[in-house]
C-alpha cells in the first residue's frame, strides 16, 4: 500500500433539482462522512468536499415545470439541500456550488487545455431536434422506449429502471418531453472526447491497479471495459450552463458530466489556498464516495479527463454503494416515494444518530437494501435503546450507587478472568473497527461497536455487582465486595469512554452526549485513546445518568407509513402524459396552494356554464388508470359519457343511481382513449376526501342548475 501524507474525500454533488432522500444519505454522503470523521480523529490531514450539480438538463426540466428560471430552481434547492446536509451532522469542509465564478474558470480551464492540447474531435452529427420547442434534445429532454428493458419512459442518457447508460439515438420511438412532438435530425457541432484512446490505459489502472475496488465498482468498470469506449461530446446545445470557451461556440455550454467532477477541484480551491497539494501531489489519497448510477463518470470518464489533462492526482478509490429501497419499492422522486431528510429532522427533532445508525446498518454496500420503518423501530429500540443506551445507563445509574458518583479504583491484584476478557475486548476493537473502516466496510464496523457495548451488558450480567449490596438490615458492603464492585465500574466506565471514541464517526451527536456525561473535552474522542484503559482518572466525578436514545413509538411508525403511502402520485390518465419532474412540480405547487381564491369573475361568465342534473347509469374502471371511473350519465334527452377521476374515492357499484350535478358544455377531452363529454362537480373536504354535489331531492335528469 502506498503511503500517503493527506486524504481528499469527495462525495457526488447533488443536482440541486430537488431535495434530498435518505436514499442520498445512505448512498454517499453518510458513508463519507463517516470516513472522514474517523481520519480526522486519527489526527491526519482530510478535507472533505462538497457542493451542489447546479448545471445540466436536471435543472432546466426542473425550472421548466416550475416556470421559474434555472437560477432560482438552484437557488432554492441549494440551500434546502445545504441545510439537510448540516442537520444530519454531514461534515463538509466546504459546499459549495457549481455555479460560482471560481468553478466555471477552473471548468473553462481545463476544457481550454484538453482543446489546446489538441485532444478533442470536433464533430458535425444529426441530433434530435425538436421543431416546436427550436431546440436540440440531449439527454433528459428526450425519452423513449429502452432499447434494453422495454421501460416506456426511458431518457436520453439512462434507463431508470434497468439502469443502462443510454444515448438519445437508440431510444425506440423517441419524443421530446419539451413538447411531446416526434423529434426530427438536424446537424450541430460538438466537442467529443475520444475515450477509446484511454482504454487500454484504462484496463491497467483499473483492472490491474485496483483488484481491491469493490465488487460492485470493479464489476461494472470492467464490463464498460470489455464492451468497448468510444468518443462522448462533452458540449451541449444550451443556454444553461459553463459556455464552451471557444470562440465558435454560440449557444453551447459544458456537457454537465464534464463540468460537475471538476467541481471538486473548484470547491478545493475555495476551500484553501493549498488546494494544488491535494490535487497534485502524488501522496494525496483521492477517495470519491458516490452512488452506483456515477460510477462510470467517477472511475472511467472523469479519471480520463485527468489522465488527458496530466496535472492531477487520480482517485485511490470509489466506494460507490447501491441503492436504498424504501418499503419494498425503489425510491422515486417523481412518484415522491422517498423519505425526505427535510421532514425526517421535522417529525423527529433530536433523533438525527437513529436515522445514522439504520442507514448505515442497512447501508446499501454490497447489494440494493430495503429501508422499511418498521426496521428504523426495531434497531432503534432493540439496538440503540436496549444494548448500547442500555449498557451506558446501567454503568452509570451503578456508579452513582455503588461508587458515590466517582470512577472507582481499579484493583489489579483481584482482576478475575470476566475482567480479564473484557480488558481484551477493549484493547483488540480499536484494531477490527478501524480496520473495517479503512476498508469501507462501514456496517461491520458499526456492528463491532454494537458488539462490544454488547459485552459490556453481558459482563454486567456476569458480574452482577448489585448482588454485593446487602439488602435490608444488613450492614455495610464488605471491603472485598466493594473492591469488586470497584473493578466492575471502572472497567464499565473506560468501556464507555473506548465507546464513546468508536462510536463518534457513525454517532457524533451521541458520542458528544457521552462526553457531557463523562465531564471529558472532545479531545478524548481522538482515535488514538481508543483501546486505552486509563481514559478515565480514578476519583474524578461524573455526572448522572441521562438516556442517549428514546423509543420510538408504534404509532410514530404507522404515521410514517401512511404519510408515505398518502404522499405517492400514481402515474394515471390524467398526468401520464407529464414528465415525472413535471409530476412533483405540479404536486409542490398544489400543496402550496391549499385552496386558491380565483379571480373575481363576471356574471356573463358565469353565466356560460350549462350545469345539468344527471343521474348515473352505469360506472366501470378504466384499463391502467387508478383514478378515472367511465360514467354513463343519464341527461334526461340524451345519455353521455364522462370519464371521472374518482376511482379512488368509489367503487363503481355505490354510486349506480346517484343524482349528480354535470358540467354539460365542457368541450369534449380524451382520456386513455375514451371521450368524455362533461364533468360531474365533486367538493372536497380538509382530508382530500371526495363528496357528491346533488339535489337535495330526486329531480328529472336534464334539470337546469342556475
Ligand atoms: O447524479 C447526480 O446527482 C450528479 N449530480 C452527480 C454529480 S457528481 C460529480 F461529478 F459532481
Ligand atoms: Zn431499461
Amino acid at each position: 500500500m502506498k503511503d500517503y501524507n493527506r486524504i481528499l474525500v469527495t462525495a457526488a454533488l447533488p443536482y440541486a433539482n430537488g431535495p434530498v432522500h435518505i436514499g442520498h444519505l445512505a448512498g454517499c454522503y453518510l458513508p463519507a462522512d463517516i470516513y472522514v470523521r474517523y481520519q480526522r480523529a486519527q489526527k491526519r490531514d482530510v478535507k472533505f468536499i462538497g457542493g451542489s450539480d447546479e448545471h445540466g438538463v436536471p435543472i432546466t426540466i426542473r425550472a421548466m415545470k416550475e416556470g421559474i428560471t434555472p437560477q432560482q430552481v438552484v437557488d432554492k434547492y441549494h440551500a434546502m439541500i445545504k441545510e439537510s446536509f448540516e442537520e444530519m451532522g454531514i461534515s463538509f469542509d466546504i459546499y459549495s456550488r457549481t455555479s460560482h465564478a471560481i468553478h466555471h474558470q477552473t471548468a473553462s480551464d481545463f476544457f481550454r487545455k484538453l482543446y489546446d492540447d489538441g485532444l478533442f474531435e470536433e464533430k458535425e452529427t444529426e441530433q434530435y431536434y425538436d421543431e416546436k420547442a427550436k431546440t436540440f434534445l440531449a439527454d433528459r429532454y428526450i425519452v423513449g422506449t429502452c432499447p434494453i428493458c422495454g421501460n416506456p419512459n426511458a431518457y436520453g442518457d439512462q434507463c431508470e429502471r434497468c439502469g443502462s447508460s443510454l444515448s438519445p439515438e437508440i431510444l425506440v420511438n423517441p419524443r421530446s418531453t419539451l413538447s411531446d412532438a416526434v423529434p426530427v435530425k438536424r446537424k450541430t457541432k460538438h466537442w467529443y472526447f475520444p475515450l477509446q484512446q484511454y482504454e487500454n490505459w484504462l484496463k491497467e489502472w483499473i483492472l490491474e491497479g485496483h483488484k481491491e475496488w469493490k465488487n460492485n465498482v470493479y464489476g461494472q468498470c470492467k464490463s464498460w471495459l470489455d464492451n468497448g469506449l468510444q468518443s462522448r461530446a462533452m458540449t451541449r446545445d444550451s443556454n444553461w450552463g459553463i459556455k464552451v470557451p471557444l470562440p465558435d461556440a454560440e449557444g453551447k455550454v459544458l456537457y454537465v458530466w464534464f463540468d460537475a467532477p471538476i467541481g471538486y477541484i473548484s470547491a478545493t480551491k475555495e476551500l484553501t489556498e493549498q488546494w494544488a497539494d491535494y490535487w497534485c501531489k502524488e501522496d494525496t489519497k483521492l477517495v470519491h464516495f458516490i452512488g452506483k448510477d456515477n460510477i462510470v463518470f467517477h472511475c472511467i470518464i472523469f479519471p480520463a479527463m485527468l489522465k488527458a489533462h496530466g496535472k492531477f492526482v487520480l482517485p485511490d478509490n470509489v466506494p460507490a454503494n447501491e441503492f436504498l429501497n424504501i418499503e419494498g419499492d425503489k425510491v422515486s422522486t417523481s412518484r415522491n416515494w422517498a423519505v425526505w431528510v427535510h421532514d425526517y429532522v421535522k417529525d423527529f427533532p433530536g433523533c438525527v444518530d437513529t436515522l445514522r445508525y439504520v442507514l448505515c446498518a442497512n447501508a446499501p454496500e454490497t447489494k440494493d437494501n430495503d429501508f422499511t420503518w418498521k426496521e428504523f423501530q426495531e434497531r432503534n429500540n432493540s439496538e440503540l435503546v436496549a444494548i448500547f443506551g442500555n449498557f451506558v445507563n446501567r454503568t452509570f445509574v451503578l456508579m452513582h450507587k455503588l461508587c458515590n458518583g466517582k470512577v472507582p479504583p481499579l484493583h489489579n491484584e483481584i482482576l478475575d478472568d470476566f475482567d480479564k476478557s473484557l480488558i481484551e475486548e477493549i484493547g483488540s476493537s480499536k484494531d477490527k473497527v478501524e480496520s473495517l473502516i479503512e476498508q469501507y466496510k462501514f456496517r461491520e464496523a458499526l456492528f463491532e461497536v454494537i458488539d462490544l457495548s454488547r459485552k459490556g451488558n453481558k459482563y454486567l450480567q456476569d458480574k452482577e455487582p448489585w448482588k454485593k449490596v446487602p439488602g435490608g438490615e444488613a450492614k455495610s458492603i464488605s471491603p472485598e465486595d466493594q473492591k469488586q464492585i470497584d473493578n466492575c465500574l471502572h472497567l464499565c466506565l473506560q468501556l464507555t469512554a473506548n465507546l464513546a471514541i468508536l462510536i463518534n464517526p457513525f454517532l457524533p451527536t451521541t458520542a458528544r452526549k457521552m462526553l457531557h456525561l463523562m465531564k471529558v473535552v472532545d479531545k478524548m474522542l481522538e482515535w488514538s485513546n481508543a483501546g486505552k484503559l486509563k481514559l478515565l482518572s480514578v476519583g474524578y466525578s461524573l455526572r448522572p445518568p441521562e438516556l442517549l436514545f428514546r423509543k420510538i413509538e408504534d404509532t410514530e411508525i404507522t404515521a410514517q407509513v401512511e404519510k408515505l403511502k398518502a404522499g405517492l402520485i400514481v402515474p394515471n390518465a390524467e398526468n401520464g402524459s407529464k414528465t415525472p419532474a413535471m409530476q412533483t412540480a405540479e404536486k409542490e405547487e398544489n400543496e402550496n396552494k391549499a385552496a386558491p381564491e380565483k379571480s373575481q369573475i363576471q356574471y356573463d361568465d358565469f353565466a356560460k356554464l350549462d350545469l345539468r342534473v344527471g343521474t348515473i347509469l352505469s360506472a366501470e374502471k378504466v384499463e391502467k388508470a387508478d383514478k378515472l371511473l367511465k360514467l354513463q350519465i343519464d341527461m334526461g334527452s340524451e345519455k353521455r359519457t364522462v370519464v371521472s377521476g374518482i376511482a379512488l374515492h368509489f367503487k363503481p357499484e355505490e354510486i349506480l343511481g346517484r343524482q349528480v350535478i354535470v358540467v354539460a358544455n365542457l368541450a369534449p377531452r380524451k382520456m386513455r382513449g375514451i371521450e368524455s363529454n362533461g364533468m360531474i362537480l365533486m367538493a372536497e373536504d380538509k382530508e382530500g376526501k371526495l363528496i357528491f354535489v346533488h339535489p337535495q331531492e330526486q329531480i328529472e335528469p336534464g334539470s337546469k342548475v342556475s
